[in-house]
């Protein structure tokens, strides 16, 4: 858990910070909100207490005793300012201290991100350019605003981006600081990943399925997008499209089998995120089932996607695999890894325990935890953290079998 000050300043973004404090917070960091005078304009204090579970005040003459204006800059492990106005940014440029905010900035020396948000002129404007330039000289990761509706009718440059693409960017700097968290180690790279678990209809109504949730591999894709890959995602999942990527949406294995074979041809990676079924009803019924004594269903067998794309893979292209695993009377969990990893052929298996017993990780949390077996036969350990984390760690493997 690392302590997180969400600085907001007075622009009518500061409604999408409330988000941006809920993913926070609710990815278990603890959170003190310190927002300006203005920003309360747009959202009072209350919602900042109340979701941040501590007091809000934009003062540095409250709790004096406490010397609030420097302890928690020196406390935090992070800084990020959402919305940040041309106002915070002058000031901050300046080493201006008048509020709780600007002390903060002043007094913290943990990496720094601020999120300009205004209209388009005032971004623009020579001054908010060379404040941001300085403070970008000075190690603060300004982050670029995005493009498109403004306040009112009118749109451009200046919007704040959306609160998981902040959030985002706040987990990749909590867990890899800030030159790692942008650096574009995937620029030029075109990568497939594929996430979500099929549905294999048996009729209009019903399908055998599984608990995949596609959260992994929805975090692979906005890793990658991070690190500046082109990214196609082929996806059963029901989660909202990663921004920045390609999504090609599918229901069943037969589906994924088409999507991501014609996506993959000119790809440098493909990583096979899905949990794809092994089986299919033989037949689907056109209308509803209706419900008999006892019911047998024939099951035909599915394409197996990785190995089809093992045995066609083009030069260079590296091709990772899932596992999810849980062990039996046979084998042990790595056991039963690195037996699919020969049996597939791909360069890297991540291999995750899954089930009843043991410590089981993978489906539908925001957690995961895995062993990443490769051909070569390295083992990398990814401790228990965050989806994202994991799909970090994943990249960077891929990313140094590019170089090699
Ligand atoms: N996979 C695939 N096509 C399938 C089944 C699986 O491409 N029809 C991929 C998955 O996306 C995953 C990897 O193969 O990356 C391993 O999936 P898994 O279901 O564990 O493999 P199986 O070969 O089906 O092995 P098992 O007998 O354990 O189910």
């Amino acid at each position: 858990m690392a302590r997180v000050v969400l600085g907001v300043a007075g622009g009518i973004a500061a409604y999408k910070a409330v988000e941006l404090l809920r993913q926070l917070t609710e990815t278990g960091h603890d959170v003190t909100v310190v927002p300006t005078a203005s920003a309360l304009e747009f959202v009072g204090a209350p919602t900042w207490a109340a979701l941040s579970g501590k007091p809000v005040t934009t003062s540095t003459w409250d709790d004096v005793h406490d010397v609030p204006h420097v302890r928690i800059g020196q406390e935090a492990d992070l800084v990020v300012v959402a919305p940040a106005t041309a106002n915070l940014l002058a000031k901050a440029a300046h080493g201006l201290a008048d509020d709780l905010l600007t002390n903060t900035l002043l007094t913290a020396r943990c990496p720094v991100v601020m999120a300009p948000a205004m209209h388009t002129e005032m971004w623009e404007h020579a001054a908010t350019q060379s404040n941001a330039a300085t403070l970008r000289s000075r190690g603060v990761l300004v982050v670029e605003p995005a493009v498109g509706r403004l306040t009112g009718a009118d749109s451009g440059s200046g919007r704040l981006p959306e609160p998981a693409e902040l959030a985002l960017l706040c987990f990749r700097v909590l867990a890899r600081g800030l030159a790692d968290a942008t650096t574009l180690d995937l620029l030029g790279r075109r990568v497939v990943v594929s996430s979500g678990g099929t549905r294999e209809h048996l009729d209009p109504v019903r399908f055998l399925g599984n608990r995949s949730s596609g959260r992994q591999g929805h975090a692979l894709a906005r890793a990658a997008v991070a690190r500046g890959a082109e990214v196609v995602l082929v996806t059963s999942s029901s989660l909202a499209d990663p921004a920045g990527t390609k999504v090609v949406h599918v229901t069943s294995a037969a589906e994924m089998h088409d999507a991501v074979l014609a996506e993959s041809a000119s790809a440098d990676a493909v990583v096979m995120a899905a949990a794809v079924a092994d089986y299919r009803p033989a037949e689907r019924l056109s209308t509803k089932r209706k419900k008999t004594d006892a019911l047998s269903v024939e099951l035909v067998q599915n394409p197996d996607i990785l190995r089809e794309l093992v045995s066609q893979r083009g030069a260079g292209q590296v091709l990772v695999g899932f596992a999810a695993e849980t062990g039996d009377d046979h084998a042990d969990v790595l056991t039963h890894g690195r037996a699919k990893l020969a049996r597939k052929g791909c360069d890297l298996l991540v291999v995750n325990e899954v089930g009843e017993t043991g410590h089981p990780t993978g489906f539908e949390g925001p957690d995961n935890a895995a062993t990443i077996l490769a051909a070569d036969g390295s083992v990398t350990e990814v401790p228990l953290g965050s989806k994202d984390a994991l799909a970090d760690a994943l990249w960077d493997l891929v990313a140094a079998r590019f170089c090699s």
